[in-house]
């Protein structure tokens, strides 16, 4: 059978008959057969947006590659820097290229002093942290007069490097802010990770925890790219109109924040904090399929078996609780997963734990507190994110994103007068 499909406008008889690539046809011929054509696929469901090269995954299977690395090798060998080398560039760097990236970040973690002194004081003192960072990230292409030049490469790697470099320093401020405590710098003698914990946790003597340092980097390394996600749609919608990457990437993260996207990791143990104790998981699973509530950190657009990362955050989160102490709440996900997975609500609508059913347990046995949660995805997202951007600004077949719609509002009316109304 040839790789191919065809479409009949039964209208008129025209059929096309196009290529299927890689289980993708071109959307032209739907605009060959009509050009007022149009396919209705509310949230994209069965869209392709984008031509990627930088990330695979294989929902049916669990699969996750970064440029074609498996997830669980990079999280076993790599670093989160290490991997947004590789995510932006295609390639594992060389011994060399590596040392010039990880210093070319290094040399770029501190934000202006306006921003700490003057911006951030602007927020209110309970602000969410998210809130602020999303704000934080956009104010920054402010301090930059060549944000805009995204048709310049070393314009474009200028922005790239920094918001690489200060998303970490952007959300220990917000946290320091956000609990009163005054800001500390970054310590470019320490490891990115560890530079980011030291700046949240730092009050006197303190020393990071080498345990903590590399749990910290495996979050990020699975946190950074995950496709087409909603995130990611936005940082290439907002970069498709040419605007800068400091304001895409806002937008990304203002994506992010929404519960069902990276807000879930702190939905997650706010859930199992309500649940209380592992006795009450069967009532609570019976009020997920009587609709009242939704098993957060389950199911996922893509992956219909389990998601890799949860495997990898599940294990990691031994090695934190060697050293923080277990959380408690683990006992309650470790039967929430087991029940939901031997109920055939979950297993017939194939909803398996994500990333987030066991990240947030890590986190907050590290002591963050709930409202950063999204803030530690964001960090590690802004690669991603960079890398579709980049991408997208390559790829000669993108334009300007401007989708068309169903129109199902009134036909044309005539205006009537307020007092005849
Ligand atoms: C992330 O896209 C990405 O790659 C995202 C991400 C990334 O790295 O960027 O992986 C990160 O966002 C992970 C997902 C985090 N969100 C949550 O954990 C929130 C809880 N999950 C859901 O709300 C839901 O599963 C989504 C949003 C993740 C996916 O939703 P879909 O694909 O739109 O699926 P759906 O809502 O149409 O659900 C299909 C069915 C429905 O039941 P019926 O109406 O057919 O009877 O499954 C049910 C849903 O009601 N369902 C759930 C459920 N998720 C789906 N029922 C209970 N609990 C859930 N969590």
């Amino acid at each position: 059978m040839p790789d191919t499909i065809t479409i009949t406008d039964d209208r008129t008889g025209k059929s096309v008959t196009v290529p299927i690539t890689d289980g993708v046809f071109p959307s032209s011929a739907i605009r060959e057969l009509d050009p007022n054509l149009y396919m209705y696929d509310p949230a994209y469901l069965s869209t392709a947006a984008a031509r990627s090269e930088i990330t695979y995954l294989d929902g049916a299977a669990g699969i996750l590659r970064y440029r074609g690395y498996p997830i669980d090798q990079l999280a076993e060998h790599s670093t989160y820097l290490e991997v947004a080398y590789l995510l932006l560039n295609g390639e594992l760097p060389n011994k060399v290229e590596l040392d010039a990236w990880i210093e070319d970040v290094t040399l770029h973690t501190f934000i202006h002093e306006n921003m700490r002194k003057r911006f951030v004081d602007g927020f209110h003192y309970d602000a969410h942290p998210m809130g602020m960072f999303i704000s934080s990230v956009a104010a920054l292409g402010t301090f930059y007069d060549d944000a805009k030049n995204i048709h310049d490469p070393q314009s474009r790697h200028n922005a790239i490097v920094r918001l690489i470099a200060k998303t970490p320093t952007l959300a220990a401020m917000c946290y320091r802010f956000s609990v009163g405590l005054p800001f500390n710098y970054p310590d470019n003698d320490l490891s990115y990770p560890a530079n980011f914990l030291n700046m949240m946790w730092k009050i006197g003597d303190y020393e990071v925890h080498p345990a903590l340092e590399r749990a910290m980097d495996i979050l990020f390394i699975l946190h950074a790219d995950h496709e087409q996600n909603c995130g990611t749609t936005a940082m290439r919608v907002v970069g498709s109109s040419q605007a800068d990457p400091y304001s895409a990437a806002a937008a990304a993260a203002a994506a992010l924040y929404g519960p069902l996207h990276g807000g879930a990791n702190e939905a997650v143990v706010r859930m199992l904090g309500d649940i209380g104790d592992a006795e009450n998981v069967p009532a609570f699973v019976e009020s997920v399929k009587n609709g009242e509530s939704r098993l957060m950190g389950f199911g996922h657009r893509v992956y219909k078996n389990y998601d890799p990362r949860a495997k990898i955050i599940k294990e990691a989160a031994h090695d934190v609780f060697e050293v923080t102490g277990k959380n408690p709440l683990l006992d309650i996900a470790l039967k929430l997963e087991e029940v939901a997975l031997e109920d055939s609500y979950f297993v017939d609508r194939k909803l398996y734990p994500n990333v987030d059913f066991y990240s947030g347990l890590i986190y907050q046995a590290m002591k963050f507190p709930v409202d950063m949660f999204t803030v530690l995805f964001a960090i590690p997202r802004t690669v991603g994110w960079l890398a579709h951007w980049e991408e997208l600004l390559n790829d000669k077949d993108q334009k300007i994103s401007r989708p068309r719609q169903w129109y199902t509002g009134p036909d044309e009316r005539d205006y009537v007068p307020l007092d005849q109304r």
